[in-house]
């Protein structure tokens, strides 16, 4: 399980930042008092526009970033206290940290495989199943500066998933690819869903929260402003899809910020 109870992440700007955010304040609030419960067997979606907090959100569980204020457990372990023990349990895949493009993903897959403490023999069982099961195989060999964007995806989760954690963090997993593409790797979360494994993803791309995810929490400006499964939000907001429920609450978010 993950638990996140009352996360706030303040970035502090340097001055080329305030630049570039247009803004005169030396502090961003990335994520507001956010608290959050992903559960074994489900997949939870973090859904929310750009530059709402997801990718933060997400860091900070991976052990990524502290938090400012607010507290997360992963599998009972606390993410400051134990950041190792949590480390070992999670598979993380985010679109800001790339494989290195001059290895393959062979190499990349034993090289992960050895920091996590598994032998040769646990990598080379492993790799048989995911480079199988996402048709890496015979671009093992090759650099990772020389494959497609959808390969390198592939080889990214493959990598992140060598050691079988119990807990995956996958931040946009399906950003960039087709739809076949991405379909692979959205029946592959349902099966480690129906393994048994905690899921929480992130994105924003509403048919994907709509067919993936068990629990889809709605994140804007850093705050979560509403949560439930698909129907529950549906008749929550008096809405028939999802585009609709999160405009209704987009609208709401930002009337209130202008008021
Ligand atoms: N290192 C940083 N320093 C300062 N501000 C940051 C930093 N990283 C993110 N931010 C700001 O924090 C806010 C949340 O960013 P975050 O990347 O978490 O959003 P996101 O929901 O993942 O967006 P996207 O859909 O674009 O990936 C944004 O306003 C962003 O500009
Ligand atoms: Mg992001």
């Amino acid at each position: 399980m993950i638990i996140i109870d009352h996360l706030t992440k303040v970035y502090k700007l340097n001055k080329k930042q305030m630049v570039e955010m247009k803004t005169k304040k030396n502090m961003k609030v990335a994520v507001e008092d956010l608290s959050l419960t992903a559960e074994k067997g489900k997949i939870y979606g973090l859904l929310g526009p750009n530059g709402a907090g997801k990718t933060t959100a997400l860091r900070c569980v991976a052990t990524l970033l502290k938090p400012t204020n607010g507290s997360i457990t992963v599998c009972g372990h606390d993410i400051e206290k134990e950041p190792e023990a949590v480390r070992s349990a999670i598979g993380f895949l985010t679109n800001e940290i790339k494989l290195d493009p001059q290895f393959s993903p062979k190499y990349m897959f034993y090289f992960f495989g050895q920091l996590h403490g598994m032998t040769e023999a646990q990598i080379t069982e492993r790799k048989n199943v995911l480079f199988s099961h996402f048709g890496i195989d015979e671009f093992q060999d090759k650099k990772i500066s020389e494959l497609s964007t959808g390969m390198k995806q592939k080889a990214a989760i493959a990598v992140s998933l060598v050691h079988d954690p119990e807990v995956i963090i996958f931040d946009e997993p399906t950003n960039g690819l087709d739809i076949v593409t991405a379909r692979g790797v959205t029946d592959y979360l349902k099966k480690l869903r129906d393994d048994g494994k905690v899921i929480i993803i992130s994105t924003h791309i509403m048919t994907e929260a709509e067919k993936l995810c068990d629990t889809i929490g709605i994140i804007i400006n850093g705050k979560k402003v509403a949560e439930g499964t698909l129907a529950e939000l549906l008749e929550q907001n008096n809405c028939n899809d999802l585009e609709d429920t999160f405009f209704k609450l987009y609208q709401e978010q930002n009337t209130e910020g202008i008021a």
